[in-house]
């Protein structure tokens, strides 16, 4: 519940009516005008010509390079991350209007829930206190031994609640908090149907959880035994803490965030995870409290930048969690706001990574982290076998209609062209390497004659893709570059290709045995063996799909950095590439094609003259 006193209906609508949009919206932003509206540069992208477009009349701004819009009061909460609550208070005091005066009984509440506060401010410097006392020396023992300084302690405020029934109750009554605030501030339990309240927390290093402006509303408390049950204790919900509303360590991490280049927030599992990230140089480091995501967590974390990441554990129970926040933030998504997942292997938490590899292994399993699409596709493509037309149908369903959640009508069909190709890719990939395996048998016969057999999977690989340039000249024209940065594990495989790429008639047409000659004539009898005796295959028509197939398979021997020396979960050895090099492949095809248009041209022009 918000603490805040409620605004009356009417207010919102009176104050938006009376500040002139372009008037705060053009302190921020350089405003033209154009016609009725005025033009400036997106302050949410870095666009290089004007597509933000201000309103007066309508009294709304629209950003076409992000696709956010809104009125001034959006505005102002997403240019200066604040809560709608602090945007509608400062828009007043600039336009002059009194927020309205509470009544009694707001007044009664808000004081109730400002005694509850107080009472958990005093209840954190007690354990704060407590740590440092004769009576701490386990638990700081044990935040020692995992790297916990008096520093640290301080900065976050870490605590220990005395291994007593009533204690801290004693201490916060001596404070003068009555028994049922300091029930209702969630720091005493009692039994249903009465008996004496005890301590919630007995034993235990505290967290304290702050709201978002920074003050104390609840804690955690993690036992110090490793078999203490339960191991995280929180605070329950109470009037002043909802745990699904809360991240741990939010308003540091939004301060923090604010002095690094990064798209959003970094979203950890756990209290100790927080806590390590941050003192390892990742200030903007939050976690949920021992629940799924949730929507107003999510909301929180887009608050203060677009691209939060989420850590988990590659395990199926970290995947499980990553697919939980991906229902959670599909309707959500919007251009240029999503998520990203870094998924760590060898179960490990960040606080384990830091401590076995530090900092910069973090640095760069966050580098490698994945943009939720990735991950969908991942799941979708690996929730059932694929192996029939059927089954590849339901998986194109299950794509579909995760798609369908996006609300977002220009995100939701980029996700569809996305999804769509990532299946035709992906079930191109798999035929191919069903051939190559079929193939391989023939082959082995062959290669068995001049090199021993080994039991490694097909050595020729990516000699089905030669024979098919041979057979379709028109790819070595478009993919010379690509060929020539090829790496083929087998030498008669390169050999091949060295060939191939050498002769200067080639992307005119060659056939199998002219190749064939010269790779004799180098004395390579086992590379001609293999081009001779790989089957016959059908031609592939230039600017088809296949076209573009053939230049994916062929891309992914072109070498590339590894998945991390982390062996991120997940990216393991089948071919899906990443969208850079997608990207990169598309850009490159598109300019051969042009340049051998205009080649074409050039050429034509000096046949007329
Ligand atoms: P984990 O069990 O993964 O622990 O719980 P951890 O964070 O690695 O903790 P350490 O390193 O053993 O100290 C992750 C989070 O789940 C919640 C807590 O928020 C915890 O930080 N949790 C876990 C609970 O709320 N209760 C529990 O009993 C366990
Ligand atoms: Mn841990």
């Amino acid at each position: 519940m918000s603490s805040t006193i409620r605004i009356p209906d009417g207010f919102v609508e009176e104050l938006k009516a009376r500040i002139r949009p372009s008037d705060v919206i053009g302190r921020k932003v350089k405003l033209k005008k154009q016609g009725k509206e005025w033009v400036g540069l997106s302050p949410f992208t870095n666009e290089k010509s004007p597509s933000f477009y201000v309103n007066d009349q309508k009294r709304i701004f629209k950003d076409f390079s992000s696709g956010i819009g809104g009125d001034v009061i959006s505005f102002v909460m997403e240019t200066e991350r604040l809560s709608f609550m602090e945007a509608v208070e400062k828009l007043a005091e600039e336009a002059g209007m009194q927020l309205p005066k509470a009544t009694a009984q707001d007044e009664a509440a808000y004081d109730r829930m400002q005694r509850l506060r107080e009472c958990c401010e005093a209840a954190c410097t007690f354990f704060e206190d407590r740590l440092r006392a004769a009576e701490g020396s386990e638990a700081r023992t044990y935040l020692e031994g995992r790297g916990l300084g008096a520093a640290a302690w301080a900065r976050h405020r870490l605590g220990y609640a005395p291994d007593d029934w009533r204690t801290t109750i004693e201490h916060l009554k001596s404070r003068s908090f009555g028994m049922q605030e300091i029930l209702d501030a969630g720091l005493a339990v009692q039994k249903e149907g009465g008996g004496e309240p005890y301590d919630r927390f007995r034993g235990r290093v505290i967290f304290p959880i702050t709201d978002a402006r920074g003050q104390v509303i609840a804690f955690g408390g993690r036992g110090l035994q490793p078999d203490a049950k339960p191991k995280y204790l929180n605070s329950n919900d109470t009037d002043l803490f909802h745990k699904g509303r809360v991240l741990y360590r939010y308003k540091a991490a939004r301060e923090a965030f604010g002095d690094t280049d990064e798209g959003g927030l970094i979203v950890c599992e756990g209290y100790m995870d927080a806590i390590a990230l941050a003192e390892a140089g990742f200030g903007h480091a939050v976690a949920p409290l021992g629940t799924a995501l949730t929507e107003e967590q999510l909301s929180l974390l887009w608050r203060a930048g677009p691209e939060p990441v989420l850590c988990f554990d590659g395990d199926a129970a970290g995947l499980r969690a990553a697919y939980r926040s991906i229902e959670r933030a599909l309707p959500h998504l919007q251009p240029g706001r999503s998520l990203f997942f870094c998924l760590l292997s060898g179960g490990m938490d960040p606080d384990d990574l830091i401590r076995q590899s530090g900092p910069e292994a973090m640095r760069t399993a966050l580098e490698h982290s994945l943009p939720l699409v990735e991950v969908l596709w991942r799941r979708e493509r690996d929730a059932e076998a694929i192996d029939t037309p059927e089954r590849q149908a339901g998986l194109e369903t299950r794509l579909m209609s995760a798609a369908a959640m996006i609300q977002n009508g220009s995100v939701r069909a980029a996700y569809e062209r996305d999804l769509k190709s990532r299946m035709r890719d992906y079930l191109w990939q798999r035929r191919q390497a069903k051939r190559a395996a079929s193939g391989s048998g023939q082959r082995g016969e062959a290669a068995q004659k001049g090199a021993p057999q080994t039991s490694t999977p097909p050595m020729t690989r990516g000699l089905g893709l030669l024979v098919r340039a041979v057979e379709s000249p028109h790819l070595i024209d478009i993919a010379l570059e690509t060929l020539s940065m090829a790496t083929f594990p087998d030498p008669d495989v390169a050999a091949i290709r060295d060939v191939l790429i050498s002769l200067p008639e080639a992307d005119k047409g060659v056939d199998r045995g002219t190749i064939r000659d010269h790779l004799v004539s180098r004395g390579n009898t086992r590379a001609a063996d293999l081009l001779e005796t790989y089957p016959e295959i059908p031609e592939i028509a230039p600017d088809g799909p296949e076209e573009r197939e053939w230049l994916i398979a062929l891309e992914q021997y072109v070498a590339r950095e590894e998945s991390g020396p982390y062996g991120l979960a997940g990216a393991g050895d089948e071919v899906t590439s990443s969208p850079e090099s997608w990207r990169r492949l598309h850009h490159e095809v598109s300019e051969r094609k042009a340049r051998a248009a205009r080649l074409n041209e050039a050429a034509e022009q000096v046949d007329r003259d």
